[in-house]
């Protein structure tokens, strides 16, 4: 691949701006030797020899992000108000192939969302077969009644507008108004909606886990890059 390509995926900027970049001699190797649009990736430099005003290259294609999501900001690329990719480095909005959340979650909910721009990596963490499954913690407005847990186990559980029942999901109680619900799939406003047919209402929510992957102590707001570990633990949870 051209280093001009390369570098224009990454984010850095339209073809004509990086073009700029390099005739300003912005891009180098390591040595600060100054490379070109047409340099090939692999025979004029390696993504990590590569320097753009001295600083390393972003990642490679193959990321996969955990993000710490407050409430109050949207999973989407062009939507009004926050969004997510307003809390990552806004080169990554840029990139191409798009870094994209992993499902979503409603803008009032917060936890641990996965973002990635490998799409055989997202529909293998999506994907039924893959059975990960993703833990949530709720605060209800009124007292659990007591039967939610037989209720959202049973499999039998239909909710509005679907065609098919619910799978079979875990209710602990943690607190008369909080709950901690284990899902293993993924539809539309399910938590909420799970609660509203139990005659409750969902005041805020929180998802602790996906597979093994867990927040940890990271802060709200905050993300970091999965290594190989950390996607071993994803796929084991
Ligand atoms: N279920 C919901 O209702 N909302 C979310 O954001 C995720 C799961």
């Amino acid at each position: 691949m051209k280093l001009l390509k390369l570098i224009a995926n990454l984010g850095y900027g339209s073809r004509k701006q990086v073009t700029v970049l390099f005739r300003e001699g912005r891009v180098t190797d390591a040595d600060g030797e100054v490379l070109y649009t047409d340099d090939e990736l692999g025979v004029h430099a390696t993504h990590e020899t590569i320097r753009v005003d001295g600083e390393p290259l972003d990642p490679p294609q193959g990321l996969l992000l955990m993000l710490h999501k407050p409430p109050g900001y949207v999973c989407s690329t062009k939507d009004k108000g926050r969004l997510i990719y307003d809390l990552l480095p806004p080169r990554f909005r840029l990139r191409d192939p798009v870094l994209s959340s992993v499902g979503r979650l409603d803008r009032e909910t917060s936890g641990l969302l996965l973002l990635t721009d490998d799409g055989a990596l997202l529909h293998r963490i999506i994907s039924p077969k893959s059975a990960l499954p993703k833990v949530y913690e709720a605060t209800l407005a009124n007292p659990l009644r007591g039967d939610e847990a037989a209720l959202f186990a049973s499999g039998t559980l239909m909710l509005e507008s679907e065609q098919k029942p619910l799978l079979p999901a875990e209710m602990e109680v943690l607190a008369p108004q909080r709950a901690r619900l284990t899902l293993h799939e993924g539809r539309y406003h399910q938590v909420r909606r799970m609660f509203a047919a139990a005659g409750n209402h969902v005041e805020a929510l929180h998802r602790v886990s996906v597979g093994g992957a867990t927040l940890d102590d990271l802060p709200s707001g905050d993300w970091r890059a999965m290594d190989d570990a950390d996607r071993v633990k994803l796929f084991a949870g």
